[in-house]
């Protein structure tokens, strides 16, 4: 018995593998490289002591999943393929929709035909849009969002919670992310962006290791207790538990169910640049920049959820974040190059 993980080379996928193979499940990674390296994989395999089975190729192929589900005896999937920038999608909302609704649609059909029925989803804590009170709750009306991205995760949880309502088969947890960070604590795997990356803990990390001059913080007048941006900051190693739980979890849910993965508080740009401060012993220059467009004052989770039903919650607090960012970052200042 085999867990099927698309985007498995990627940042929480190759996190999520490891966590798999650590604890004995066999692994088979379907990944198109598009926004990772293999690099990453054989990284997690010397850790793990163990090796996955990795196939390069894409979700939208159907000959290739076909093969992959002829080829293993798969029980699940873990999907976590897909495009992830949010700025970048409103410049290419079709290739967006295509990779991550298109995408899902030939995966579950896919899958469908191979009799396999258990599906664990990468969602966001975007679905909740623009006008939600925080804390987020699960049981908070999802929409009003406001990229094609966020709209792509919305609309992959209604198609899981229409298929769940259509054959009693289907089971599908979808996992709802608020900010992920941080690295293995080996330093051996970790978050590697293409090129000028768009979240706040890659760019902090790249300046202090000198890949780039300082930090934007985009807006200092939000109404949040020093006016930068609030959010709730999560592990990748607590998020990568959270799948196994999620896995674990799946044949007690009536067919679709959907939980926030968080660690229930938030911290300003300014404190993160601080323990970032303290952890590293570095300097990071910033100035104030404007507001970037989209972005909201502040979010983080109503975490109860996960805890009560999962019993998981997150282990590792902001100390621990940048502790492992830096390492990560230190130990490979060119990511996995
Ligand atoms: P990532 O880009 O590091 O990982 C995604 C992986 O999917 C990459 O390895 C990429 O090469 C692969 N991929 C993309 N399109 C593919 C396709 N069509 N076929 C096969 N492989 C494909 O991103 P990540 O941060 O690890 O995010 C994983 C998932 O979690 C994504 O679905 C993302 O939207 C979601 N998510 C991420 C965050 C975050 O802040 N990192 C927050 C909420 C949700
Ligand atoms: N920020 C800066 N300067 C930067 C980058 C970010 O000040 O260079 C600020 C943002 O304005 C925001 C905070 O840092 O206040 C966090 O920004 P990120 O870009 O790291 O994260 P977001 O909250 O914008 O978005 C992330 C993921 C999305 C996901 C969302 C909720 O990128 O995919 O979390 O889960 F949808």
């Amino acid at each position: 018995m085999a867990i099927l993980v698309t985007g498995g080379a990627g940042y929480i996928g190759s996190h999520t593998v490891l966590a798999l193979l650590e604890r004995g499940d066999d692994v088979i990674v379907l990944d198109n490289l598009s926004n990772a390296s293999r690099e990453s994989l054989s990284r997690v395999e010397k850790l793990a002591g163990k090796s996955a089975v990795f196939c390069e190729g894409d979700i939208l192929d159907r000959a290739c999943l076909r093969d992959i589900f002829a080829s293993h005896n798969i029980t699940a999937v873990i999907h976590f393929a897909g495009l992830k920038a949010v700025g970048e999608s409103t410049r290419k909302p079709l290739e967006y929709y295509e990779n991550n609704v298109s995408g899902t649609v030939v995966l579950l059909e896919e899958m469908r035909s191979a009799g396999i029925y258990q599906f664990i989803f990468s969602s966001s804590a975007t679905v909740y849009g623009a006008n939600a009170p925080v804390p987020y709750v699960e049981t908070t009306p999802i929409g009003g969002t406001t990229s094609p991205y966020g709209t792509s995760k919305l609309m992959v949880e209604q198609i899981l919670q229409d298929y769940a309502k259509a054959d009693c088969n289907f089971r599908a947890i979808a996992l709802r992310y608020f900010n992920p960070v941080g690295a293995h604590e080996s330093g051996e795997i970790g978050e590697d962006p293409n090129g000028i990356p768009n979240n706040l803990l890659p760019y902090i990390a790249q300046v202090a290791i000198g890949r780039l001059e300082k930090l934007g913080i985009f807006g200092d007048d939000y109404d949040t207790p020093d006016g930068t941006g609030v959010r709730d900051y999560i592990h990748v190693v607590d998020l990568a538990e959270g799948h196994l739980k999620a896995l674990d979890h799946l044949t007690a849910i009536d067919g679709y169910k959907a939980f926030n993965l968080g660690a229930g508080k938030g911290y300003s740009v300014l404190e993160m640049v601080k323990a970032f401060e303290h952890a590293s012993g570095r300097k990071v220059p910033y100035q104030i920049s404007p507001r970037r467009d989209g972005d909201l004052a502040a979010f983080w989770a109503d975490a109860a959820l996960a805890d009560q039903e999962l019993n998981w919650r997150v282990t590792r607090g902001i100390d621990a974040m940048m502790r492992d960012t830096w390492n990560w970052q230190s130990k490979n200042p060119q990511g996995y190059k």
